[in-house]
């Protein structure tokens, strides 16, 4: 069942979730992508009585750092402080149990850093080469490639960036750029040598391919595939040096104004925190029955598969990550999260808007991760999941059993009456001790969506058998009928015992709401121990309970609207030369690796290039496939005034026989274009899903071909 080696191989665990720099607060995006499930993976494994240790902290270094203390014209020392403690403050709020939340700017993690460095200078590990890099003299600064803007060579968009071009999205270097200039002060930029000290990650690609692509398949496929994209195209030296006087200095007497590379010291920070948390820390990172694991989001995966490993292998007495398993995306509303145009959920506005409904939205993060795909997080879907799965099943099972203890067993843990045990009451019993044994393997598969989802289906197996058992009828039949009471007792006493196998269950998913069961069953903190789940001989017959709390409450239609609003009220539009947020790859100047989109707004544009375009409505009157072109339809299009061939490339999503007849947004006046020998006049619009899917941008009621979109 599980693809893991067994965890029982291992005598201690170091769960790690990625450092987020500090220089901005956090969003739900980051919570759903990998701070909820390590939180879930470590809350499991203390249930579990395992030795465990999770380490956390923030990110203050690189230029993302820099570039906020210049945005907001204060020193990068107080970016850090300021970020670092709010960051800090909305783990804690949503119950993120970190064992450390440390940070990359003390004292122990330079000198920790700085001594890596060292060792592998001393072992002759480094190239040192001089380049030439385009030099800012206006502000004084070499420029990473996400700060360099110029004309693109490709689309002659005026405002690419030395990494990327938004408007065409090639890949770019900063050499490209036609007419360089610095994104910090809007100065042209000179070439200036520089030396820097490379890191020839190529020459770790045997030990590589033989630790990753050979001995962990069972890794998940969004980073198994990564990887192996990346071994498969080649790697490269790579800088692990930058000229900067932010950061952790290069420990070499001839480096000044130099420090270490972002990505060079950030993951060195686990060791530092499991140093200041733990004097046994070396037990943890240097013993192999140690079972390490890195938390991140997608676009960590590199670093944390192939650089930083390549850095432990090189380094020496380090263990390696067992499992590496990152998540995708969380759009939001359907749009890709984006800082700088505020699209995005925070998590202290989100704890100040729903005190007391943390748990919530662990719960829906963790429901609707982006596990294997980017996912997208809609409020609508906020208020349906909270209402249909959390409070209309788990929460209703809890609840009328308290209530019906209550009422029907004067407040006491019914005994259990063997003599007139039912088929129905056999199953349950059979399923709390199969549910358990599944969630167990689902989360230490790190498939942490269909545990919990095994939870809440436990539930609502639980109320489909009190509804089966009805002791609310029963209850009216204790005159005539000499079983009835100990058949309501049955009833009960299994629907509490359920009970509190729900609250262990839940624990690392909702642990508000576990020590709020713990509460109602008056029990102690003990019984949470994952050992316990299964047994139905948790309470014990007699035992008072206390009255019955509601587990959540209702989120309402005017919340909902009232944080859409926020949303679309808070959107900033940032100026076209404006630098977005920089990608966490943050490349060296001279290599060209991929960097992904950001999905931000393409750059402002006046009314009069807007009124260029002819939009017109057409109806689709024929469509068949373009012949050894998967991807491709040939439309006929009526539009009105003439009738048109238009070539789409939307044969995955539609089949040709289900189109005709529809509506569609046509781009009248495109060049022509020929594909596969046809000519395609003009292109209909579609707009795609966060899940991809594609959908036609037709009038809410038919109008005349030809009429006009404007
Ligand atoms: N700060 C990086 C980001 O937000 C993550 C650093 S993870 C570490 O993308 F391994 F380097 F610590
Ligand atoms: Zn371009």
């Amino acid at each position: 069942m599980s693809t893991e080696q067994p965890n029982k191989d291992f005598k201690r665990y170091l769960v790690t979730a990625a450092l987020p720099y500090a220089n901005g607060p956090v969003h739900i995006g980051h919570l759903a992508g990998c701070y909820i499930p390590a939180d879930i993976y470590v809350r499991y494994l203390r249930a579990q009585k395992r030795d465990v240790k999770f380490i956390g902290g923030s990110d203050e270094h690189g230029v993302p750092i820099t570039i906020r203390a210049m945005k907001e014209g204060v020193t990068p020392q107080q970016v850090v402080d300021k970020y670092h403690a709010q960051i800090k403050s909305s783990f804690e709020q949503v119950g993120i149990s970190f064992d450390i939340y440390s940070r990359t700017s003390n004292k122990t993690h330079h000198e920790t850093a700085a001594a890596f460095f060292k060792k592998l200078y001393d072992d002759g590990l480094f190239e040192e080469k001089e380049t030439e890099q385009y030099y800012d003299e206006k502000a004084n600064t070499f420029l990473a490639d996400r700060y360099i803007i110029g004309t693109c060579p490709v689309c002659g968009n005026p405002n690419a960036y030395g990494d990327q071009c938004e408007k065409c999205g090639s890949t770019l270097s900063p050499e490209q750029l036609i007419n360089p200039r610095s994104a910090l002060s809007d100065a042209p930029l000179v070439k200036k040598k520089t030396k820097h000290w490379y890191f020839p990650l190529q020459n770790y690609e045997p030990w590589l391919k033989e630790w990753l692509i050979e001995g962990h398949k069972e890794w998940k496929n969004n980073v198994y595939g990564q990887c192996k994209s990346w071994l498969d195209n080649g790697l490269q030296s790579r800088a692990m040096t930058r000229d900067s006087n932010w950061g952790i200095k290069v420990p070499l007497p001839d480096a000044e104004g130099k420090v270490l590379y972002v990505w060079f010291d950030a993951p060195i920070g686990y060791i530092s925190a499991t140093k200041e948390l733990t004097e046994n820390w070396a037990d943890y990172w240097c013993k192999d029955d140690t079972k390490l694991v890195h938390f991140i989001g997608k676009d960590n995966i590199v670093f944390h598969c192939i650089i930083f490993p390549s850095m432990l292998k090189a380094h020496g007495n380090f263990v390696l990550p067992e499992n590496v398993p990152a998540n995708e995306f969380l759009n939001i509303e359907g749009d890709k999260v984006s800082t700088s145009r505020n699209w995005a959920v925070w998590v202290d506005e989100y704890v100040k808007d729903f005190p007391g409904c943390e748990d919530v939205l662990r719960y829906v993060l963790c429901a609707n991760a982006p596990e294997t795909k980017d996912n997208d997080f809609t409020w609508k879907d906020f208020q349906d999941r909270s209402k249909g799965e959390l409070t209309d099943k788990f929460g209703n099972l809890v609840n009328r059993t308290m209530v019906l203890m209550h009422k029907l067993c004067g407040g006491k843990v019914p005994p259990f009456h063997n003599e007139l045990i039912e088929d129905v009451d056999k199953e349950l019993i059979e399923d709390i001790g199969a549910t358990k044994v599944k969630v167990e393997n689902l989360i230490e598969d790190f498939k942490f969506r269909d545990a919990l989802f095994e939870i809440i289906m436990l539930s609502d197996r639980g109320n489909k058998y009190m509804q089966k058992k009805e002791p609310w009828i029963v209850a009216k039949q204790l005159a005539e009928n000499p079983d009835a009471q100990r058949n309501i007792d049955n009833t009960l006493h299994l629907c509490l015992q359920l009970t509190a196998n729900l609250a262990i269950l839940i624990n690392p998913f909702l642990p508000t709401t576990a020590k709020k069961m713990l509460h109602m069953m008056k029990v102690v903190d003990k019984m949470l121990d994952w050992e316990n789940a299964g047994s139905v001989k948790l309470l014990s017959v007699g035992y008072t309970l206390r009255a019955p709390e509601l587990l959540f409450r209702k989120i309402e239609d005017a919340e909902i609207a009232a944080q859409i609003e926020k949303l679309k009220n808070g959107l900033v539009k940032p100026a076209a030369s404006e630098p977005q947020e920089a990608p966490a790859q943050q490349q060296p100047a001279s290599t060209t690796d991929q960097q992904p989109g950001t999905g931000n707004l393409k750059p402002v544009i006046v009314y009069d290039d807007f009124a260029k375009i002819d939009l017109r409505v057409g109806k689709i009157t024929a469509a068949e496939k373009v012949e050894k072109a998967d991807k491709l339809l040939k439309l006929t299009i009526d539009l009105g005034f003439e009738t048109r061939t238009i070539v789409s490339g939307i044969a995955l999503h539609f089949k040709p026989e289900d189109i005709v007849g529809k509506q569609v947004t046509v781009v009248a006046n495109l060049a022509p274009r020929k594909m596969r020998g046809i000519e395609s006049n003009g292109m209909i619009l579609m707009a795609e899903d966060a899940s991809g899917k594609l959908h036609f941008i037709n009038p809410e009621d038919a109008v005349d071909a030809g009429a006009e979109v404007s």
